[in-house]
């Protein structure tokens, strides 16, 4: 089935690929679900969700630091680097992730959407200013914005907060467009991120799906590869460079 998979991805113009946590397991970063998984400890409201910032403040950052520290210490695994690899390999290339830890970016993928922002920007709560990355938060005593006073907190899209309207935009249009569409590693539950494969198969593409379980979108997907995407990426794109090889 990846020989088939790699013959695909040879002979088509355009591939996206969308990312969830599942990619940046084998880098040691907790997924959200799962028995693993961050939730499994934290109701999501309480720590991910503007009603839970302003009410626990102070767990809230104390959480992010937490993920922060987490993230400074991990590094792109075989699966980032692999996706990088095939972008080099594509004619024309989108990465969509949902992932905030920035390994794609470490990685070197290029064209790559982020979906749910990124662990290291903050920003203020009120005016959405963009803050300094490199500002170090003390959760007992939060800078608060030059601008308007605000309080400072993750630029991460939170439970019920709207994505970024430029982003999801260009990742509809972008699905929309895809030959091949790759969903590596994610739960595929959390919309609108789960109905960009729907949307590419809708309009033609051919859908693979890389994850260790059975997802939502499982029934629609051409390929289904049961596996680790930081085995099974690689062997893609080696088949790749072999066929252009030749
Ligand atoms: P989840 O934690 O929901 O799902 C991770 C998926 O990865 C699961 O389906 C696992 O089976 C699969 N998986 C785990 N290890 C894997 C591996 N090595 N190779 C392949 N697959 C593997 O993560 P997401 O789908 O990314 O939003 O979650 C979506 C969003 O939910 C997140 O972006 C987050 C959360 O709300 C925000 O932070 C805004
Ligand atoms: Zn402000």
């Amino acid at each position: 089935m990846l020989k088939k998979i790699a013959e695909l991805a040879s002979n088509c113009n355009r591939i996206v690929v969308l990312t969830g946590a599942g990619v940046s397991a084998e880098s040691g970063v907790p997924t959200f679900r799962g028995k693993e998984g961050v939730w499994a400890n934290f109701k999501p409201e309480e720590l991910a969700s503007l009603e839970g910032f302003m009410a626990n403040t102070e767990i809230v950052w104390e959480w992010y630091n937490w993920r922060r520290d987490l993230m400074e210490k991990v590094l792109p695994n075989a699966g980032h680097l692999a996706i990088t690899q095939l972008e080099k390999l594509s004619k024309k290339f989108t990465l969509i992730t949902q992932n905030v830890d920035g390994l794609h970016k470490i990685a070197k993928t290029q064209n790559i959407l982020e979906l749910h922002g990124n662990i290291s920007r903050n920003k203020c709560v009120d005016c959405n200013l963009i803050v300094d990355k490199k500002i170090i938060i003390d959760p007992k005593n939060i800078p608060c914005c030059k601008k308007c006073g605000g309080k400072i907190r993750p630029d991460i899209v939170w439970f019920g907060e709207m994505l970024d309207e430029t982003i999801i935009s260009q990742a509809y249009v972008d699905s929309e467009k895809a030959e091949l569409f790759f969903s590596i590693g994610t739960s595929a539950v959390v919309h609108p991120a789960a109905s960009l494969p729907i949307t590419a198969k809708e309009n033609g593409a051919i859908l693979v799906e890389i994850n260790l379980e059975e997802t939502p979108i499982t029934p629609i997907a051409d390929y289904h590869i049961f596996g680790k995407s930081g085995e099974i990426l690689p062997q893609i794109v080696e088949m790749i460079e072999e066929k252009k090889a030749i």
